[in-house]
């Protein structure tokens, strides 16, 4: 399969797109295709599947396949409409992107996703969703084409930034909440369904994977914004899984999502290259073609040949209309432009901030810098006095206002600091930087680095997970000169650290922080909040330790493994394991408690912790693994099945209570095609992170 380069098959979407109609509609299609009813979803409302009946009955199929795809390659202002139809009162979609903010006009700039996965904070995320939702409610749009709940396969990915990280559990729970949010305001889209996490090779890769790797990895989070956050729409992937492109997989959209999970919404392609064919799309379960009718624009002619039945045509209207009346989009509410950069959204994203940063190193306390000593603060790096807030594709956002790291830190140590707006020093700056009390080096990655719609050799894939030379050497320079120098990293995922983490005194992880970030890095430094931050990706010491990242394959193979479950199973040990972040005190995990001994496979785990937190306020992330019965089917050592962000303070103790679902430990019989719970006995083990487990208890399913 030959690699394709967007932009050119841009300019021959847009030649077909500017070309006439070709009078699909001219011929009546056969009505002696067979035509079968499908499936529906349970739970549906009867009033309105009549309301719906009715609407179908009124229209011609040319009207409906009208409403089945977009009608403009690029956005409208800001918006990618579907047509409606006006003569039965059917509103357009109008779609927006934002995975950390609205594209459309200037907005709120969050911290990208992944720094959002460092913050295992449901309840910030569901506030982000709701706000990201009241922005783009008010720039007009009814569906915001967000969250990215992609498996962090590996953190080359460009698009890692996007997602929350690469735990499937954690996916799902931070993608509902931000579900939950948006959706009092629009309808939120879970994407990209499903495998995809490439970006070199993302318009034809087939991921190739047994069931089990599929059900066990790569779609429980899925599940979860389906199932429970009642999520409105599904976009399909660009990429093929198991050599069937996702939007025309039947496997996956028709028989998993729609017919086992009961979906009752709609799914739309991803844009342009996301469609390959109209009758196989609409028959294996694509209700709507995005940007635009590429391949839809024969549909007509497919239902004509009996390609598609007239049936799964309905169903894919009435998906489109049922999501419509649930989301009141025939009433819409007024537009608010009040919530449009409002300040308590800014507020909402220095939060996000403050709670995303990871503090990966802090030798002999160098953190915090104390806001009263005299002694200055050199801030040395390119990045420093930019406000970097991740790549530049289709989830970029334009905020009217935002805070550099430099401007952060002056903000909070004022004209005690000496700003080296430059990637190498000279004699003068060097002296200036071995004077200084502490030196803040800013190094990272950019837009230019990584993302959607690189111009990069890989497409925005990173070509190796070490920091460019001219930032080691910075580094290096740097620590040479000065003892107390703390390393500030922007990235959209993990970087290799090993090569020079020995030399300086304190690491931060700050992501692409968002416009509010450089307020947060100064904070963070001078103490007035303690990082709580934690890896949602494991950072490893070397690349050879992950699984190869092959963004060149036209096949790739995806396993049970990756990330902190590779590094377990080969027994590599992390530079800093998943759910890791040291703060600025200790906290105690002191007792662990399962309610009961032995559980039924019906039943829930009761989890009761214990905080005695030591010399800090601030909050700890508690997190707990469950390890499974040894002795049996190949099994990851132990997975992440629950998590709670707590607030600390000193001289308390603090019960924190988690559940666990038993039917959360089944994995995937492919024999049977079923889940399994195993019975036996399971360890719940409870610490700081994926490597930090204090405490431990066990409890037996019943056979
Ligand atoms: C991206 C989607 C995005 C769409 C619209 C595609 O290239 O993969 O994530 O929603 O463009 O901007």
């Amino acid at each position: 399969m030959p690699r394709t380069s967007r932009p050119g098959l841009a300019l021959l979407a847009l030649a077909s797109f500017l070309a006439p109609a070709c009078g699909a509609s001219a011929t009546a299609p056969d009505a002696g295709c067979p035509d079968l009813p499908l499936p529906q979803p349970p739970g549906l409302d009867p009033v309105i599947e009549a309301r719906l009946d009715g609407q179908l009955a009124a229209m011609s199929l040319d009207e409906k396949i009208g409403l089945l795809h977009g009608t403009s390659l690029g956005a409208i202002d800001g918006l990618w409409p579907t047509a409606g139809l006006d003569r039965l009162g059917i509103p357009a979609l109008q779609m927006t992107d934002g995975d950390r903010g609205v594209t459309a006009g200037p907005s709120t700039c969050f911290p990208v996703a992944q720094a959002r996965g460092a913050t295992f904070d449901r309840e910030l995320e569901r506030a982000i969703g709701e706000a990201i939702g009241a922005e783009a409610a008010a720039r007009g749009a009814n569906v915001l084409l967000a969250p990215t709940i992609n498996v962090v396969r590996h953190p080359a990915w460009g698009r890692a930034q996007e997602s929350y990280g690469e735990d499937p559990y954690q996916l799902g729970e931070l993608g509902a909440a931000f579900v939950g949010g948006a959706q009092q305001h629009v309808i939120a889209t879970a994407k990209h369904f499903c495998c995809n996490s490439i970006e070199d090779t993302r318009y034809d890769v087939s991921v190739e994977l047994d069931e089990r790797a599929l059900r066990e990895v790569y779609l429980p989070h899925f599940e979860k914004l389906v199932r429970d956050a009642h999520v409105g729409a599904v976009m399909t992937a660009y990429n093929r899984v198991d050599g069937v492109y996702a939007s025309e997989q039947p496997h996956l959209v028709r028989a998993i999502l729609k017919d086992e999970w009961g979906f009752p919404g709609f799914v739309m392609s991803d844009w342009v290259f996301g469609t390959h064919s109209a009758g196989p799309a609409v028959t294996a379960g694509l209700d709507v073609e995005m940007p635009y009718d590429l391949h839809f624009d024969e549909l007509y002619k497919a239902v004509d040949r009996c390609e598609v039945s007239r049936a799964a045509v309905d169903d894919a209207v009435r998906r489109v209309l049922r999501t419509e009346l649930a989301f009141g989009l025939d009433h819409p509410a007024p537009v608010d432009p009040s919530q449009i950069e409002s300040a308590a959204h800014a507020a909402l994203a220095l939060r996000a901030a403050r709670e995303s940063i990871v503090l990966l190193r802090n030798q002999g306390k160098a953190l915090p810098l104390d806001p009263a000593a005299s002694s200055s603060i050199a801030v040395v790096g390119a990045l420093a006095g930019v406000a970097n807030l991740g790549d530049h594709g289709s989830s970029d956002v334009h905020p009217s206002r935002s805070v550099t790291p430099l401007a952060g830190i002056q903000a909070r140590f004022g004209a005690r600091v000496v700003a080296i707006d430059a990637d190498t020093l000279d004699t003068a700056t060097r002296a200036q930087v071995a004077a200084a009390g502490a030196a803040i080096v800013v190094v990272g990655l950019t837009a230019a680095d990584e993302g959607e719609n690189v111009p990069s050799p890989h497409q925005g894939d990173r070509a190796t997970l070490a920091l460019s030379a001219a930032h080691q050497a910075l580094i290096a320079e740097v620590a040479a000169a000065n003892p107390r120098t703390i390393v500030v990293i922007e990235g959209g995922s993990a970087v290799l650290t090993a090569p020079w983490i020995d030399r300086v005194a304190a690491v931060l992880m700050a992501w692409y922080p968002g416009q509010e970030g450089g307020t947060a890095i100064g904070e963070l430094l001078a103490g007035d909040v303690a990082p709580s931050g934690r890896l949602p990706v494991a950072f490893p010491v070397a690349e050879a330790d992950l699984p190869p990242f092959d963004h060149v394959s036209d096949a790739v193979t995806y396993g049970l493994f990756h990330g902190y479950r590779w590094l377990d199973r080969n027994g590599t040990a992390p530079a800093f394991p998943f759910g890791f972040g040291l703060s600025y005190g200790t906290v105690d995990y002191a007792g662990l408690a399962l309610a009961d001994d032995t559980v039924g496979r019906g039943e829930v785990v009761h989890a009761a912790i214990d905080l005695a937190s030591v010399d800090r306020t601030g909050d700890e992330v508690v997190q707990l693994y469950v390890e499974p019965p040894p002795g049996g089917l190949d099994r990851a050592v132990r997975e992440l099945r629950g998590f709670a962000r707590v607030a600390v303070t000193p001289a308390t103790t603090t019960r924190v209570t988690i559940d666990v679902p038993v039917a959360d430990l089944a994995r995937w019989d492919i024999a049977t095609a079923a889940w399994v719970v195993d019975p036996g006995v399971y360890t719940v083990a409870v610490g700081r992170s994926e490597q930090d487990l204090p405490l431990r208890a066990t409890f037996t399913v019943a056979p």
